[in-house]
């Protein structure tokens, strides 16, 4: 590297908990693979074009190998959590075996079975908007709406009872907060969480429902084409995992960024035919998305001119990507009717989103009851008092204080 060559603080921090850093524009245009120091102190290499970004993700030679000894470390403190460790490894991550597992529980995101599931989740957010209005404003939309309606979708998803969803909660909480609790609780917790799911999924087999679990067994075992039980029940957890915090803070950051300019929120009231491309304007827009997606290169590589070694960490900002103007018309602007919008937000190639049919279900459904129910709705701290949580995985705001 040359002696005037820039390297980077990542994440690139920004003032504004809803606007991007400048950095990200510049990079586009001057810097489009750029040099990062991560907050291990690892380097990395940062990409910032749509077009780059869109084809690292489709290209398997950027692997998830983040394991390898020369990639990366991302994080100083190895805090990956569950799902870093030997459960990740229980379920194939590349190649035919990978694809095999996507197909198996893919199957369950139909569109028919998106509608189908609309008026439960409706319902869920009604009984949660009801709780908040009881406590009176200001309620925090992100603890009283956006965190437990996600887990009460996957519970259902799971074919978990209403009455368990608490524990689910808690669960999910423990896994993903690693910092918030003691060694001994994360452990407890995992352990009661494998029991109830090892429990939960022996009753699925004796006693079948019209739950995710309940078609994956049904598939047949891996002489079948299908999965084995310790494989199902990890995908179970993992869909916790992967679908929990990542829909409950985009809740929080979508209603946020609508009520940060009311007009928005008022030609959502006037035209609810908006809420479909409103909520992917919202993904695309999402300027605090998290740290990006990771990529490791086994071998070297060209990207936009620039030869990539081998052993080099890719980091995929698709938030910066998300705003290239080469691949989105006014691309800083949000359009409430923009389309078509191929953000990258949910990713893209053989790992893009798996839940993302129901993710948006989600976030279409939640607008749809908030514009219904609380049509006054505003937020209750001026714009710039909204504060970002920089976790390492998903970005989010600390809380979204509203009142109506
Ligand atoms: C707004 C909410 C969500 C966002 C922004 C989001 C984003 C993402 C992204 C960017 C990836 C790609 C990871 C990679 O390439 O390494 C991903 C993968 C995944 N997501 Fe989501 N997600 C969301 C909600 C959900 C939900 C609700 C579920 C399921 C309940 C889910 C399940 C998964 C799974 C299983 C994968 C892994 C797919 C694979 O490796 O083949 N996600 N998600």
């Amino acid at each position: 590297m040359s002696a005037d060559e820039q390297v980077l603080t990542y994440p690139i921090t920004s003032d504004a908990a809803l606007d991007p850093p400048a950095k990200w524009a510049e990079l586009r245009g001057k810097c489009p693979v750029a040099h990062v120091t991560l907050p291990s102190g690892d380097r990395a290499t940062l990409l910032t074009r749509y077009a780059d970004v869109k084809q690292v993700l489709a290209d398997p030679r950027f692997t998830r190998l983040l394991n390898a000894p020369d990639a990366a470390r991302l994080s100083a403190t190895e805090d990956g959590g569950l799902f870093s460790s030997e459960m990740a490894a229980i379920l194939p991550d590349s190649g035919e075996e990978h694809q095999r597992w996507r197909r198996l529980v893919g199957k369950w995101f139909t569109a028919k079975r998106m509608n189908a599931i609309r008026p439960t989740m409706a319902r869920i957010a009604d009984d949660l908007i009801d709780d908040m209005v009881k406590r009176g404003a200001p309620g925090d939309l992100k603890a009283d709406l956006g965190f437990p309606l996600p887990v009460y979708v996957i519970c259902d998803m799971l074919g978990v009872p209403a009455e368990d969803r608490e524990r689910f909660s808690y669960w999910s909480d423990t896994l993903l907060n690693l910092t918030r609790y003691s060694k001994e609780e994360i452990d407890a917790a995992q352990a009661e969480f494998f029991q109830y799911m090892s429990d939960h999924l022996a009753a699925k087999r004796a006693a079948p429902g019209d739950d995710l679990l309940s078609e994956l067994i049904a598939a047949g075992g891996p002489e079948d084409g299908g999965l084995n039980d310790l494989q199902i029940l990890v995908t179970g957890m993992a869909l916790l995992v992967a679908g929990h915090e990542t829909t409950a803070n985009m809740i929080g950051k979508m209603v946020s960024m609508l009520l940060a300019d009311r007009t928005r929120w008022e030609r959502l009231l006037a035209d609810p035919s908006l809420i479909r491309t409103t909520v992917e304007e919202t993904l695309r827009l999402d300027a605090n998305s998290g740290f990006g997606l990771p990529r490791y290169l086994p071998e070297e590589t060209e990207v936009n001119g620039t030869v990539l070694p081998k052993g080099t960490t890719v980091i995929c900002s698709m938030a910066a990507a998300n705003r290239d103007e080469s691949a989105f018309e006014h691309a800083a602007e949000m359009d409430l009717s923009r389309s078509p919008n191929p953000h990258l937000a949910f990713g893209s190639g053989a790992h893009s989103c798996l839940g993302q049919a129901l993710a948006r279900t989600e976030l279409q459904v939640v607008l749809e009851v908030l514009l219904r129910r609380l049509p006054t709705l505003e937020l209750a701290v001026p714009v710039a008092e909204l504060e970002r949580v920089e976790g390492l995985a998903v970005g989010g705001l600390r809380t979204v204080p509203v009142r109506w």
